[in-house]
């Protein structure tokens, strides 16, 4: 799927006449396996070095506790600040929605995932671990400044869009204390933004409407982990997994890219996975960094590419991940979009 991003960067690079620089990291299982490194010791300190960077799923089987993809993925969210997961959920045709009669204009919504606290932070332990008596603690962190910093993002976005609603969703009913700050935050930024409707459900509660009414949907800020489950639920409306894309964005830094969904080992080598969530993610870097009509020729090679079902196997196509990456390259070199 990567390839296939890089394959498109290029095409739409030549046609806008921009060379990209792109530089290869060799990070991934297959490198730790060999090394024993994850990423080297000033590894993020290289990363800053870029305007942005690609990423491409992480998880191996060969690697069972996930190492390499903690401290690539995870450690670079963390070591890079990227505080905001900016996941768009896009239905591009209606038969690739599962939910039933709903179109495009139902499903448009983004996901503003907080990214650098929550119960990611790996904070806890473990006491007579492997006995009868074991106790597992987990810690979930929730402080002022990465909630604010967030619901802030989530507000200002949709305030430069001129969108109109912005919901909040956690689990202060039970999380009494963590997400009390929650919406001490909310209930604190809401009035700066007079012309935006701010509104809140329950984490349980937002997963039913999701799904009930999406069309109610614009901006949905949330917490870690809420965040990384409805982005799943969310990429089923979209056609499923291979089709969301996202980035890990600290506003005025290197930022990094990557589809939302994992590695699907079994796949390898197999060209039949989807390319559009690595492609679409591809766009998103390149929005970011202020190169919207390059952004724009991707989301209209791919939308095209859906039209005429010119995509793989899991949305109903008959190409391969190489073929579905063509096509909607040929699409942009062609300035057919
Ligand atoms: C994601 C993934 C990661 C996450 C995993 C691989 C740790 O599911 O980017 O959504 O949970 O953040
Ligand atoms: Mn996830």
């Amino acid at each position: 799927m990567t390839a296939e991003a890089v394959k498109v960067l290029r095409a739409v690079g030549e046609r806008f006449g921009r060379t990209f620089e792109l530089e290869h990291l060799p990070w991934s299982a297959d490198y730790y396996l060999e090394s024993g490194i994850t990423i080297p010791p000033n590894g993020y300190d290289m990363l800053r070095q870029f305007d942005a960077v690609f990423i491409g799923a992480l998880g191996d089987p060969r690697v069972p506790d996930n190492r390499h993809a903690r401290d690539i993925l995870l450690g670079t969210r963390f070591e890079l600040d990227l505080y905001v997961n900016y996941r768009p959920v896009k239905l591009l045709d209606e038969r690739l929605c599962p939910l039933k009669g709903r179109t495009p204009a139902d499903v448009n919504f983004v996901v503003f995932r907080e990214n650098t606290e929550g119960l990611y932070v790996g904070i806890g332990g473990r006491f007579k671990a492997g006995t009868e008596d074991e106790v597992a603690i987990q810690e979930e962190v929730n402080t002022f400044k990465g909630v604010h910093r967030i619901t802030r993002h989530a507000f200002e976005f949709a305030k430069a869009r001129q969108l109109t609603k912005v919901c909040m969703a956690d689990k202060s009913n039970a999380m009494t204390q963590g997400h009390a700050l929650w919406q001490r935050v909310f209930r604190e930024l809401s009035p700066l933004y007079p012309e935006i409707e701010a509104t809140h459900y329950y984490i349980d509660a937002l997963a039913m409407y999701m799904v009930l009414d999406p069309a109610q949907f614009q901006v949905i800020v949330t917490n870690n982990l809420f965040g990384d489950i409805i982005t799943d639920l969310g990429a089923t409306f979209q056609g499923g997994l291979g089709m969301a894309a996202s980035g890990n964005l600290h506003p005025g830094r290197t930022s990094m890219f990557e589809p939302v969904h994992g590695s699907a080992p079994g796949f390898a080598g197999t060209n039949v996975a989807n390319p559009i969530g690595a492609i679409s993610s591809a766009a998103l870097m390149l929005e970011t960094l202020g190169l919207e009509p390059e952004a724009a020729a991707i989301e209209a090679a791919v939308l095209q590419s859906v039209r005429e079902n010119q995509v793989t196997q899991d949305i109903g196509g008959k190409l391969g991940t190489k073929e579905s990456g063509d096509y909607i390259a040929a699409q942009i070199s062609a300035a057919r979009v």
